[in-house]
């Protein structure tokens, strides 16, 4: 098999660049490990910035995301008394979208067969090959059949744990990591939330974040050590917890109800470059990873996308390779800037083991300061919402 671009991994990433490359008559196909269930049953993040939201509207593929996602012209820090909101509207004039991240792929799935996207879900032993030449390929199993796609471009959208960043060679490969000492312990329930905006919050006891799904799904998360096991935390415990955390007048308006999902997930930021290594160009987890703090998973992954798509379509339309080599210093140069904000935001809302009074009294000051100060809010509020790509 021929493509012009073979894309490993059919999470957000992937299948965002898939329907743009398609939609610009670039002949590419998506290799996809597991089964289109089991993509959809990943519970992630959901604020989307308004950039990921118009490159949806880009591909015509944004009306259920109106339909059913929540835009929110604010969000709110809290520290254990009040709330500090961040008018993200007034300040920049833009919103957020609180959709579903397991939503927009999916909405990127089902577009797939009316928009000729080929994607090959359960194809095993993903292998890349030749990636320094101009003429790369992949090897793939599929029903015990061996396959290869011979393509001009590679980009591994296949995230933490996929092949393509384990290609680059250790001798270009450099690793920037920060691996932190705490989880967050999510739940997912059936009940309105609390708040019809977010609110992070930094309480002596910890982190909480009150976030939603919709008008009657919420999903909340405290941090926990990282020795801690998810069955020792039973629903009541939580929201016992997220009522002491969030502050009396968030506890106010918590309604408790079973957990549909419970579970810990690490924090960890980390970097990877380079994010192009000869014809092989990488985007999204595949490349980088954020603490949840400041909601640029799915978004940084999206202005990777965005990044790759324009290399790409100059690339083939124009014939123009620097689009190309250029691709990766672009790129990062975003993923840096959302790297430090998730960090920063990390770093003021949780409790590190290592703090002592002091530490705890600069991120007292820090909160006090941001309630005072439309300059510094409006500094967070252009982070949050997303910097220009
Ligand atoms: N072969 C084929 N596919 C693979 C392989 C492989 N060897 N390894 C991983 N994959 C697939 C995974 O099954 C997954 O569907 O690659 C996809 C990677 O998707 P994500 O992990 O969601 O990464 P990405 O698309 O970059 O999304 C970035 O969205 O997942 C959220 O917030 C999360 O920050 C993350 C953001
Ligand atoms: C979520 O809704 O899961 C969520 C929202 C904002 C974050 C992290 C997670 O920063």
């Amino acid at each position: 098999m021929k493509r012009q671009v073979a894309i490993i991994g059919a999470g957000p990433a992937g299948l965002l660049l898939g329907h743009l490359l398609k939609s610009e008559g670039i002949d590419c196909v998506v290799l996809e490990r597991q089964s289109p269930d089991y993509v959809l049953s990943r519970i992630r993040a959901g604020v989307l910035e308004q950039g990921t939201v118009a490159m949806m509207e880009r591909l015509g593929l944004d009306a259920r995301m109106k339909a059913e996602g929540l835009p929110h012209d604010g969000f709110n820090l809290a520290d254990g008394e009040r709330l500090i909101r961040i008018d993200i509207k007034a300040l920049t004039g833009k919103q957020v979208m609180v959709y579903g991240q397991t939503e927009m792929t999916r909405d990127l799935m089902d577009a797939r067969e009316a928009r000729g996207l080929e994607v090959i879900y359960q194809a095993s032993d993903v292998a890349l090959h030749d990636i320094e030449s101009d003429t790369p390929s992949v090897t793939y199993t599929k029903d015990g059949a061996e396959h290869r796609i011979e393509a001009r471009i590679i980009v591994g959208c296949d995230g933490f744990h996929g092949p393509s960043r384990q290609a680059i060679p250790a001798s270009v490969a450099r690793h920037f990591e920060r691996v932190y000492p705490f989880g967050w312990l999510g739940i997912l329930s059936d009940v309105p939330p609390c708040n019809h905006e977010l609110i992070y919050a930094n309480h002596e006891r910890g982190f909480a974040l009150a976030s939603q799904r919709s008008h009657t799904r919420s999903r909340y998360y405290v941090d926990v050590p990282l020795t801690e096991k998810v069955e020792d935390w039973s629903d009541d415990r939580i929201w016992d917890e997220l009522a002491i955390r969030l502050g009396p007048d968030a506890a106010a308006h918590i309604t408790r109800g079973p957990s549909l999902e419970k579970s810990i997930a690490p924090l960890r930021s980390y970097v990877f470059e380079p994010m192009r290594h000869g014809s092989l160009l990488l985007c999204g987890d595949a490349a980088h990873i954020v603490p949840p703090t400041g909601a640029k998973g799915l978004n940084l992954a999206a202005s990777d996308v965005h990044y790759a798509a324009e290399a790409l379509i100059a690339f083939f339309g124009r014939n123009d390779a620097e689009a190309v080599i250029s691709y990766s210093d672009k790129a990062l140069a975003r993923v840096w800037k959302s790297e430090r904000f998730s960090w920063s935001l990390t770093r003021l809302m949780h409790r590190f083991p290592e703090d002592g009074p002091f530490e705890r009294r600069m991120q007292v000051a820090e909160l006090d300061y941001i309630a005072s100060s439309e300059a510094a809010q409006r500094s967070i509020a252009e982070n949050y919402v997303g910097l220009p790509v």
